[in-house]
């Protein structure tokens, strides 16, 4: 594996997902050199990982001028990813982008044109889809690719989490002006269908949906809170909300290079009310030889089915995962790895990419891939109101 520590790191945003990324970078044995945040969040920060330059203000384009950050991640709310992405991209750095790439198909196509302009020797670009990453998932998709499951059919499961459920749960992910139009579906929604993409090796080119809203009135506290975070009831105030709680998605995906996966029927449903499920994607992918289904909280085995043979549990790091799955894994079987390892699997392939001069393939979301999952965002939403298919 070549070694990534003389690569160097620069992160923005300290909420929920930043020092997820800290911590998997860390682990990986490269460098965070830089923090930008609120100032007093990015000198807490800083001071806990022992991150050396402070950007306070929300200054990203000092830290973008610091010859001492190779790789910048962003890790704020979507509505500042693309002007972050663009202004990276311009002052040379790689760039992982949380997802969504950005609020708007016509904004995210800025970044598509950035990167293509950059050309072969320009920086790199991924945007954090990182449920690729997962062995499972990996593995799925190797299932898929080598005709195990042979010709897929349909592909149908969830993505169900509940910290949205009462009416009192707070995030600026509710608010479409600082999350996006689509809020269930833009933030949990798109992990399932880029997984499901990716393991499919074919891309979703049409989509019905309808989407719902329960509250339609919600209770926000005075001023900004983190994710997941718990407020007082007595500090909140009333408003509209302009997003949906929960939806269902039905999806016809185009071909796939391998051939066993052309014109693939999905469908998932979608909540951020889902009472008891914390975070739960799950799939399942039919084939006419077999099936394969996976979830999210039980990450480390597959349940293989079939019609005439006796169905099977595999597990990962052990003889039923393939030896290319295992280049994405660091801990033996029954020693589970989970979310904070997908991100550490994702971030170590974007990094031996550039790393190698970008001859290791990019398994990883582009840019690309990133503006896609917008424009089916839109896709979704006008299939939602017209109540009929539509193009993406
Ligand atoms: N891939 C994943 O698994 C995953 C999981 C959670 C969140 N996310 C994504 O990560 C992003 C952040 O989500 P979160 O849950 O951590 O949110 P959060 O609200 O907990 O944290 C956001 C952080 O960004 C900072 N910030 C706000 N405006 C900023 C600006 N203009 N410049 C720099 N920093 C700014 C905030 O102070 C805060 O530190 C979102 O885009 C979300 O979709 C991805």
């Amino acid at each position: 594996m070549t070694p990534l520590h003389h690569l160097r790191a620069g992160i923005i945003g300290t909420g929920f997902i930043g020092p997820v990324h800290i911590e998997a970078l860390k682990r990986l044995g490269v460098q965070v050199t830089a923090i930008c945040a609120s100032t007093s969040s990015a000198r807490k920060t800083a001071e806990q990982w022992g991150i050396d330059e402070v950007y306070g203000d929300y200054d990203h384009e000092a830290m973008f001028a610091s010859p001492n950050v190779d790789v910048v991640h962003i890790t704020s709310p979507n509505n500042v990813h693309v002007e972050q992405s663009l202004a990276a991209l311009d002052m040379g750095k790689h760039v992982i982008c949380e997802k969504p790439l950005g609020m708007t198909s016509e904004e995210t196509a800025r970044v598509v044109a950035a990167v293509k302009k950059g050309g072969k020797k320009g920086p790199v670009f991924a945007v954090n889809y990182m449920c690729r990453f997962f062995p499972a998932v990996l593995q799925m998709r190797a299932l898929v690719e080598r005709g195990d499951l042979g010709q897929i059919i349909h592909v149908q499961g969830h993505f169900f989490q509940d910290w949205l459920l009462h009416q009192t749960d707070f995030n600026w992910r509710v608010l479409a002006k600082e999350g996006g139009k689509l809020r269930a579906v833009g933030d949990i929604g798109t992990h399932w269908i880029d997984a499901v993409s990716f393991i499919l090796g074919a891309k979703a080119q049409s989509v019905f949906a309808h989407i719902e809203t329960f509250h339609k009135t919600r209770l926000r506290p005075k001023g900004q809170v983190q994710t997941f975070a718990k407020v007082d009831p007595k500090k909140m105030e009333p408003y509209k909300v302009d997003t949906e709680d929960f939806g269902s998605v039905l999806l016809k995906f185009g071909n796939s290079k391998h051939g066993y996966a052309n014109g693939v029927h999905a469908n998932a449903s979608i909540s951020q009310v889902a009472a008891g499920w914390k975070c739960s994607l799950a799939l399942g992918i039919y084939g006419t030889k077999g099936s394969v289904q996976w979830d999210l909280q039980q990450p480390n085995e597959i349940i293989v089915g079939r019609r005439d043979q006796p169905n099977q549990i595999l597990q990962r790091a052990t003889p039923g995962f393939d030896v290319d799955v295992a280049n994405f894994t660091d801990y033996p079987g029954g020693h589970p790895e989970g979310f904070s390892d997908a991100h550490k699997m994702h971030y170590r392939a974007v990094y031996e990419h550039i790393a190698s001069g970008k001859k290791i393939p990019a398994l990883f979301a582009t840019a690309e891939d990133g503006h896609h999952e917008v424009k089916l965002c839109e896709a979704i939403l006008q299939s939602s109101k017209t109540q009929g298919w539509a193009k993406i």
